[in-house]
């Protein structure tokens, strides 16, 4: 069984949409099927960006609840807090020393912000060092691969580059170098625009756990074929996100005969949309209700959460002995030996 590792950053509001679950969570449960997997809630990350305690505490719960009600079943998946495990930081702490300054200049993250005319003085250490506290998620599992978007990749390459400093300089292949894992299919997920990617921001999302109504209004808006003035005349199938969508969540055989309909002019849009409502709400309606289940009962979340921390803690601590003793922080006395 391979081991797969990814973080998710809570900056955002939590809430969870189809474009989110086709491009990350689907991929993510797809991998849990057959390999030991660590997931968690970058919180540390998150505070870059996010410096409210209240707003932090939200986005963070929010996030819990998608992430946990989509999973489902938790069976090699170990999800946890990124702050309730401190060998993040403290790895964060180590591998600093063996990260040239430059490699961490040249990340996206820090030379966007500064191409968008921010000032050092505006950036902070944290954003700065984003990546390192990446790595150190990363290595202190010792993963084979780690899914992210494309967006992350050269992040994993820095961990990669990195780990292999550590080694080097240490003269111990303490960590192997883990690959990125980019599901292919993720750039074709658009928003309800059919222009841009989904995002909140943009308003052309379709929500999974909010009310019915709002996601009926979220597909009734959906994109579909501008050339076609009448229901009765042909559709386009191509660029029609009321058609992609429904590659993913309609039952196949009737996507293709809606298809097929819909070229010749014999299906109304709002048909086909009518569809896409029903197909959503069918694929999520387990979720939506293990959702609702885990808001009314913070009990079972505290629990998962608490034995996925235990079970974090023990892989990472055992990677931090080793560390320790073969940077020569070892302590026999100490009361830190973790
Ligand atoms: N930076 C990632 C993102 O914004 C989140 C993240 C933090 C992560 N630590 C990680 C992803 C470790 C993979 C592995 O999406």
């Amino acid at each position: 069984m391979k081991r797969i590792l990814s973080g998710i950053n809570p900056s955002g509001s939590g809430m969870l949409h189809i474009g989110n679950y086709l491009g990350a969570v689907r991929q993510f449960k797809m991998l849990a099927k057959e390999h030991e997997c660590f997931l968690f809630i970058a919180d540390l990350h998150a505070l870059t960006t996010v410096q409210d305690r209240k707003l932090l505490q939200k986005n963070v719960e929010e996030l819990i609840l998608n992430e946990l009600a989509l999973l489902g079943d938790l069976t090699n998946i170990t999800f946890f807090r990124q702050s309730d495990v401190p060998m993040h930081a403290e790895l964060q702490s180590i591998l600093n020393n063996v990260t040239p300054l430059g490699l961490i200049k040249r990340a996206h993250a820090y030379k966007d912000k500064l191409q968008k005319q921010l000032s050092e003085d505006e950036v902070n250490m944290g954003l700065f060092s984003y990546p390192v506290l990446m790595a150190a998620d990363i290595l202190i599992y010792k993963p084979d691969l780690v899914p992210v978007g494309r967006d992350q990749k050269q992040h994993v390459e820095i961990a990669r580059d990195i780990a292999e400093r550590f080694n080097k300089t240490f003269k111990k292949k303490i960590f192997p170098l883990p690959d990125a894992f980019i599901p292919a299919e993720v750039a074709v997920v658009l928003g309800t625009d059919g222009k841009r990617k989904m995002s909140k921001s943009l308003g052309n999302i379709i929500s999974i756990f909010d009310d019915e109504e709002i996601i009926k209004k979220q597909v009734m808006s959906t994109y579909t074929d501008p050339t076609r003035i009448h229901a009765d005349s042909p559709g386009h199938i191509e660029g029609n996100m009321v058609f992609a969508y429904l590659d993913f969540f309609g039952e196949k055989e009737e996507v293709v005969k809606m298809k097929s309909l819909y070229k010749e002019g014999k299906v109304a849009d709002v048909e086909v949309k009518n569809y896409l409502f029903e197909s959503i709400m069918k694929y999520f309606e387990s979720a939506r209700e293990r959702y609702k289940e885990l808001k009314s009962n913070p009990e079972k979340v505290k629990e998962i959460l608490q034995k996925g921390e235990e079970r974090a803690k023990k892989v990472a601590s055992q990677t931090m002995g080793e560390i320790r003793e073969v940077i020569g922080l070892t302590n026999r006395y100490s009361f830190f030996r973790y």
